[in-house]
């Protein structure tokens, strides 16, 4: 059975997964939103429309532009990054590749549908998504180094030591954020 009829949802809107060369990665990556979407009040198509952020008034950048920019972004960077530093700096581009498609799936388990409507999930009021992405990443057996990369991904990896994926994934999820929230132009 091929990975398309596998995560039908999952790898329709991740092609990129095709990325990752290596293919029980890439098969777990898909497993892992094949999961949440069937676990969430969300679809595909709401993805596509919902604003990535509610903090940005009028935003029309939605939850998937900003996931895809991140994913393509990421790995653009570290590729101009390995051709700058060579050995010197080792970047996993499979482990960076998943984990920035990972990096927000936590979210899908953040709402809840009652009487039609969008509600906060008991998992959304108490755990922030860089936790229920990491544990979602760990019942489907990811490597550490993905799981490390999406818990450590926001204000709470500040605390801690990032790798060269986690600290990739961070700035561009922020780089590719916080400008629309604080701009000068
Ligand atoms: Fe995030």
């Amino acid at each position: 059975m091929s990975l398309q009829e596998k995560y039908p949802k999952a790898a329709k809107m991740w092609p990129e997964a095709d990325w990752i060369s290596d293919e029980n990665l890439r098969e777990k990556v898909l497993q892992v939103w094949e999961y949440a979407l069937d676990n969430s009040p969300l679809t595909p198509e709401d993805l596509e429309e919902i604003p990535f952020t509610l903090l940005v008034k009028d935003l029309k950048v939605s939850f998937m532009m900003h996931k895809r920019a991140v994913v393509h972004v990421s790995v653009a960077a570290a590729k101009e990054i390995k051709n700058q530093f060579g050995d010197e700096l080792p970047i996993d581009l499979d482990i960076l590749t998943a984990a920035a498609i990972l990096v927000d799936v936590g979210k899908l388990l953040e709402y809840d549908r009652e009487e039609g409507k969008l509600v906060t999930s008991e998992t959304g009021k108490v755990l922030r998504h860089t936790f229920s992405g990491a544990g979602l990443a760990m019942k489907f057996d990811l490597p550490p180094r993905v799981v490390h990369a999406i818990a450590y991904h926001s204000k709470e990896g500040d605390m801690a030591k990032r790798t060269p994926e986690g600290y990739i994934l961070h700035h561009v999820d922020f780089m590719t954020f916080e400008p629309f929230k604080d701009h000068l132009w």
